[in-house]
């Protein structure tokens, strides 16, 4: 690969994007949008931002993780059990060549599996190397962090901030996922160079779980004032996430396990795909149907990011509080299917709903949260529905949660930026732990 492909500036990436404010056309139910300025004067380019290894989460975090990185003529990755001189394994990977926004660079990706749980590695890039370390889950239990719509006006400041507090305030956490909306204008690789710039180092140790939102589908070509859809190629090439076997929609959505959870990885895009990836929601139900759900783990929590409601907001006031398109198709599904738990985000706000079945308060139903904001781009839903058991805080302050489980005990707790708790709730398995 041409190393001179790599030497390009922070400036040319962002070229033929455009800058300054602009209105939503195609967006968020709660009225998000605004893109933010440009980076001027900030160096680097795509090399600075991705040289650095990200951990994504195998299909197993017990046993199987996956680290990614750009680096031309790097393409071995070793990898020994912590503070051990025998390496464990000497793996080749030719780089994918990828090109977007009309740069060309080279991604690997190595799957590690076969690893034991509750293990410390490390993992270095090439025969010299750094040595960064991980952990594997364990069967027994997991810890993880919850963060949504990152997408910043601020360079991911706030994001940053958020993500490095909360990896200081809950120490040990098995993987973070973010659901959806990580950058605000997914064809951008500014974007996202800032965005996996401010979570280094973490995600050098702590495996990502990624959610596609619609601000991964959205672009803005020159001259325009609005976004448009567009095909979220960046986000699918960063993160290779583990298979779904579906033609044309792999990483679209996807499973993985973690201790007693198997997670389902929604994806709620299916009308902000529909001019590339038309029949998604249908091809996705049919998934979820004869593999996505099935699972021998004590518990099921979907992670994804339209939330199940909407409400007015000042660019939609006429909407009324009800559940939304994407809670009217999924919520079916998932009280057929034993899901205990659903995660989502989009409306830059926290609410707690508890448990609902068939619309309605029911408590064989899953317990559903939106997650909140983490991003510099909170929203004032001052509109509340009456299954809406806890909001977030007015004015909006972000926030991330943490869920923790083992087989008999599901917990999800809020926490504010700065480390106070805001909410929790408990799930107790029937037959498990009293
Ligand atoms: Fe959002
Ligand atoms: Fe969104």
């Amino acid at each position: 690969m041409d190393k001179g492909l790599l030497a390009i500036t922070r400036r040319r990436l962002l070229t033929g994007a455009a800058a300054g404010s602009a209105a939503l056309l195609a967006g968020c139910a709660s009225g998000e949008g605004a893109v933010r300025a440009e980076p001027d004067g900030k160096k680097g380019g795509l090399a600075g931002a991705f040289h650095t290894p990200h951990l994504t989460v195998g299909a197993d975090t017990a046993r199987s993780v996956t680290v990614e990185w750009v680096n031309p003529g790097v393409d071995r990755l070793e990898l020994r059990a912590a503070g051990s001189g025998t390496l464990l394994k000497s793996i080749e990977s030719p780089a994918r060549g990828v090109t977007l926004e009309g740069l060309g660079f080279p991604l690997h990706a190595v799957q590690l599996t076969g690893l034991d749980p509750a293990a410390s590695y490390e993992y270095r890039i090439g025969e010299s190397g750094r040595w960064h370390g991980f952990r594997t889950a364990s069967d027994s239990a997991v810890r993880a962090l919850v963060f949504t719509d990152t997408q910043s006006k601020d360079l991911f400041k706030t994001w940053k901030k958020i993500y490095r507090a909360a990896q200081k305030q809950q120490p040990g956490a098995d993987f973070s996922t973010v659901l959806g909306d990580l950058v605000d204008m997914g064809s951008k690789l500014g974007y996202w160079e800032d965005w996996f710039a401010a979570v280094r180092p973490g995600a050098m140790s702590q495996p990502i779980a990624p959610v596609m939102g619609n601000h991964e589908c959205y672009r803005m070509r020159p001259g325009e004032r609005h976004f448009s859809r567009t095909f979220p190629a960046p986000y699918l090439e960063f993160f290779t996430v583990p298979g779904n076997g579906v033609p044309g929609l792999e990483r679209w959505f996807y499973t993985f396990d973690s201790g007693p959870v198997h997670f389902v990885v929604l994806n709620t895009q299916w009308l902000d795909a529909e001019d590339f990836r038309p029949g998604l929601l249908a091809s996705m139900k049919a998934w979820f149907l004869e593999k996505g759900r099935k699972t021998d783990r004590p518990w099921t929590v979907v992670l994804m990011h339209k939330d199940i409601m909407h409400y007015p907001s000042a660019k939609k006031p006429g909407l009324k509080v009800g559940f939304s398109k994407t809670g009217r198709a999924l919520m079916p599904l998932f009280e057929d299917s034993g899901v205990d738990l659903v995660l989502a985000g989009h409306l830059h706000t926290y609410r707690r709903r508890g448990h609902i079945r068939n619309f309605r308060r029911a408590a064989s139903g899953p317990c559903y949260f939106v997650c909140g904001v983490a991003g510099n781009l909170p929203h004032d839903i001052a509109a509340v529905h009456k299954l809406d058991i806890v909001r977030g805080t007015r004015p909006e302050l972000g926030n991330y949660l943490l869920l923790e489980a083992d087989s008999g005990r599901l917990s999800v707790k809020c926490f504010l930026p700065d480390g106070r708790e805001f909410d929790r709730a408990e799930l107790v398995k029937k037959g498990g732990a009293a």
